[in-house]
């Protein structure tokens, strides 16, 4: 039997309250993880009615389609209303390290397309600053030219491919300014998506802390 930890109460509650800002006929971008996977079932309670949704990995879409949520795929949608996703990481100004899942490059797009972009967290993912790995996503053409420029300080991770084909690996060097080192990995053309997602990109943050939850705005 699965032990329900505190983190677990926390996840759940912060989910539960971002499923709250979904409405009725409202597109929706579904995230990865396990706090997410308290999101589906807290969405799928309320029963609304002309939802479309779309989800960021395999694991996701499945859960979802059996709670009886509605996913489709995200070619025929150019906007979402909502996001709502996990994180790995977040700081007090609202950068994130996503993609403990291996999700980032699906996470990235779908949060680039919604409206309002929703992070859920326990406590234990707030940081006074962002500590690592950062996810990357490699192209697998070149991927092996790739990472002898990248360097020694990224580490293929032993997981399969992500669904686009990419090579999953993580940055372990130091972070520093992390608007620098999103621009340094995104100017290299063999990386696909990183897990650095910056404040413009996140609307509120959601975090479970003991029996409450605490909300953020970052980006109004
Ligand atoms: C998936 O690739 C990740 O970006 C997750 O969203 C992130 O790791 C948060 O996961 P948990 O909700 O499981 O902590």
């Amino acid at each position: 039997m699965r032990v329900v930890t505190g983190a677990d109460t926390e996840k759940k509650l912060a989910a539960e309250a971002a499923a709250g800002l979904v409405e009725d006929g409202m597109t929706v971008g579904l995230g990865t993880g396990s706090t997410i996977a308290f999101l589906l079932p807290a969405l799928a309670a309320r029963g609304l009615s002309g939802l479309r949704c779309v989800a960021t990995s395999v694991a996701t879409e499945e859960q979802a389609r059996g709670l009886g949520l509605p996913v489709e795929d995200f070619d025929r949608l150019q906007r979402l209303d909502i996001a709502i996703d996990g994180t790995d990481e977040v700081t007090p100004d609202g950068w994130l390290i996503k993609g403990g899942g291996g999700a980032h490059l699906r996470e990235k797009i779908v949060a680039a397309a919604a409206a309002r972009f929703v992070v859920v967290a326990d406590s234990s993912k707030p940081v006074a600053e962002l500590r690592g790995p950062v996810p990357l996503e490699l192209f697998r053409f070149g991927a092996a030219s790739t990472l002898a420029r990248l360097g020694p300080e990224v580490v293929l991770r032993d997981v399969p491919p992500s669904p686009d084909r990419g090579v999953i690996a993580d940055y372990r060097g130091e972070i520093g300014n992390p608007a620098a080192l999103a621009a340094r990995l995104e100017a290299d053309p063999g990386v696909a998506a990183h897990g650095l997602f910056p404040p413009a990109l996140v609307s509120e943050l959601f975090v479970g802390r003991g029996n409450g939850v605490e909300r953020t705005t970052i980006r109004a």
